[in-house]
């Protein structure tokens, strides 16, 4: 089983006519969908892949936390462990994007209050096949535990999968670089590339994260697809030009991709076409959530833009 380890909240997404959104204003919403976002992203799109998967995370006893935890269920995503504290509050961010499909952000973090990884979880990431935890973090205790979920991975030889995202302006990020050192496969931006490792170029920041100690590092470029480096190993893959909708959750969709690849020992060049596959299907369309990416629609990319390697896909 595949583990996301914490960033379980919901998305509230909507889709305006246009930036700004000002006071005393008013915009018709053509789309609106509440429903598991951030890291739950990835462990649906991965489900959908054909992997089976389970999420570890602390949500509120509240209405948030039911969305989550109903349609992780309907995604046949394990939620036997997640905990839902009666004191806490589910973590909720409201999504928002108009014609130009890039997401503007507001975060409510809510209350969790985890103070260290509870031993069942643990056990969870022992048993794994791989684990993944993305960066974002709403309490700084929140580092700590994904900085533990990477460590015992570590030390019971489970691949992880690291994806800092681009970090909360509000809390200190420094913990990341010890993310990456701690993980197998680490998944980034450019620009989240650049940050971590302080290098300008793109290429270079990537080597630099490599030389943290992952065994992998992807790095993404929007409609430009994305870049895999290992050692002595270079593979620049081409995104799919698509009419790009809704680009949230492009990443996190990828990120299946490569968890998939990465577990079948696809080759760079497989691993890449998969992942912008995943990437340019997500973006086609609204929403996050149970809007990732089917498996059809992944095929129906690599169909139209004329791949036709068929062990891509699981069957
Ligand atoms: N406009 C686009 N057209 C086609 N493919 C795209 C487009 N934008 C993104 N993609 C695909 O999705 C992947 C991930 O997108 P991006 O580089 O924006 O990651 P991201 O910023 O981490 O996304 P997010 O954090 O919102 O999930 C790209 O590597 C590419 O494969
Ligand atoms: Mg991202």
């Amino acid at each position: 089983m595949i583990i996301v380890l914490g960033d379980l909240l919901a998305d509230l997404s909507l889709r305006i006519e246009a930036f700004p959104v000002q006071a005393g204003g008013m915009q018709r919403v053509s789309y609106f969908e509440l429903g598991p976002g951030g890291a739950a992203n990835t462990g649906i799109a991965a489900a959908r892949l054909g992997l089976s998967v389970g999420h570890l995370g602390e949500i509120g006893d509240d209405r948030a936390g039911r969305w989550i935890v109903e349609d992780l269920k309907a995604e046949g995503v394990d939620v036997s462990e997640v905990i839902m504290a009666p004191r806490a509050t589910t973590a909720v961010a409201g999504v928002i994007v108009d014609a130009s499909g890039e997401p503007a952000y507001l975060g409510y973090p809510g209350r969790q209050y985890l103070p260290s990884l509870p031993d069942a979880w643990a056990t969870r990431i022992q048993k794994a096949e791989a684990l993944f935890a993305d960066g974002w973090i709403d309490h700084t205790r929140q580092a700590d535990l994904i900085l533990e979920g990477l460590q015992i991975a570590r030390k019971a030889s489970v691949p992880a999968f690291f994806d800092p995202g681009p970090g909360n302006p509000a809390l200190d990020n420094g913990w990341q670089s010890e993310a990456c050192r701690r993980a197998t496969v680490v998944l980034a931006t450019e620009d989240e590339a650049q940050r971590i490792s302080g290098r300008s170029d793109p290429m270079e920041s990537a080597h630099a994260l490599l030389a943290l100690g992952p065994e992998l590092v992807v790095i993404k470029r929007g409609v430009a697809g994305c870049f895999l480096v290992r050692k002595d190993e270079v593979y620049l893959a081409g995104g799919y030009p698509v009419e790009a909708r809704d680009t949230t959750g492009a990443g996190d969709s990828l990120d299946a991709a490569v968890i998939d690849g990465f577990l079948r020992r696809l080759s760079l060049e497989s691993m890449g076409a998969l992942a912008n596959a995943v990437g340019a299907a997500k973006v086609q369309k609204l929403g996050t959530g149970r809007n990732v990416p089917t498996r059809d629609e992944v095929r129906a990319v690599l169909q139209r833009f004329g791949v036709t390697d068929t062990g891509l896909l699981r069957d």
